[in-house]
């Protein structure tokens, strides 16, 4: 083993979310000024330090708490490099909120596993990185779906459809995505779970929930495509509508909702598994974004980003 770092960004779904789950397409963009970085160094002796901010310690400590899930996969990766007994510290330096549904988990898993490529000196696929991403993230979530590591290992924005390689698609230059913390744990887990149970109680209204929200997810990819962004916003609040309707949206999503609506929001809804977490809302200039950053302040989100769809260019 050698030294050696690995990187992903934070992740935000445009359009899509719990509905791809269950086979429907979804919109999800990186967002590199947001990173996780996880550095790798191997040690003289056996111990296997972890460092991170919510679990500082042995790595065979590890397996009752938060992390576990990583855990999991640092332990299987340890053993595909046959390194079981190899002396390492692991340190993760995050700028995402945790569990606010910009993708910690997944960008922690993207992270660590180019990380122990590299000090293996192994070239890595994409493939193979989402199949090792996907060990926690089942141990964490229960059934992903596969997106948030497709988007937090990417540098453009993904299409994704569950099962299917995930494939670039293109932004307009125009238009900014304000993103705003409820401050509220927003549990992927227990998300995914509630739709789960409503989708055994009322298969039928489910279903046609989820449809929707696909219908939306192919309203939005053509708006992008046709740089409207009036439609694109009115796809986001079609399916802020039908999450709402999966139980999945909170009072403290819909009260940030609606003040970036009041303050000229194109489109504004929950982003990430709900129940808490972030929402987002598009703006058509960065005039308009900084009015509805202003609004979403004043109505108490404990933290604002922005995000401008030109950031989202693919890098030269
Ligand atoms: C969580 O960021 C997104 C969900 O759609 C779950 C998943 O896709 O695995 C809620």
């Amino acid at each position: 083993m050698n030294s050696a770092t690995g990187t992903s960004f934070a992740k935000i779904i445009l359009i899509g979310e719990h509905a791809v789950v269950y086979g429907q397409p979804a919109i999800a963009l990186p967002v590199p000024t947001i990173r996780l970085t996880a550095s790798l160094t191997p040690r003289n002796d056996a111990a296997q330090l972890i460092h991170t901010s919510y679990f500082t310690g042995a790595l065979s400590d590890s397996t009752a708490t938060d992390f576990a899930g990583i855990a999991a996969l640092v332990t299987a990766l340890l053993a595909h490099f046959e390194a079981t007994n190899q002396g390492f510290e692991l340190t993760i330096q995050s700028q995402l909120p945790a569990e606010r549904g910009m993708g910690s988990s997944a960008a922690t898993a993207t992270a660590i596993i180019r990380a122990f490529y590299a000090a293996f000196a192994t070239p890595l696929a994409r493939p193979t990185l989402l199949q090792w991403a996907a060990v926690s993230e089942k141990a964490i979530h229960g059934n992903p779906s596969g997106l948030d590591a497709a988007t937090t290992s990417a540098v453009v924005p993904q299409w994704f459809v569950r099962g299917q390689a995930p494939t670039p698609i293109a932004f307009p230059a125009a238009g900014s995505l304000v993103i705003a913390d409820t401050g509220l744990l927003g549990q992927t887990k227990r998300a995914v779970a509630a739709v789960a149970a409503l989708r055994k109680a009322q298969p039928a209204q489910c279903s046609a929930h989820l449809s929707a929200i696909g219908a939306a997810v192919r309203r939005a990819a053509l708006g992008l495509a046709q740089s409207d962004l009036p439609s694109l916003g009115a796809a986001l609040d079609t399916a802020q509508g039908e999450l709402a309707a999966l139980g999945v949206s909170a009072p403290a999503l819909d009260r940030l909702i609606q003040a970036a609506k009041g303050a000229g929001a194109l489109g504004a809804k929950l982003t990430g598994s709900g129940q808490g977490g972030c929402m987002i809302a598009l703006a058509d200039t960065p005039a308009a974004a900084a009015r509805i950053e202003a609004a979403l302040q004043a109505t108490g989100a404990t933290q604002t980003w922005r995000h401008d769809f030109a950031e989202s260019e693919e890098p030269a």
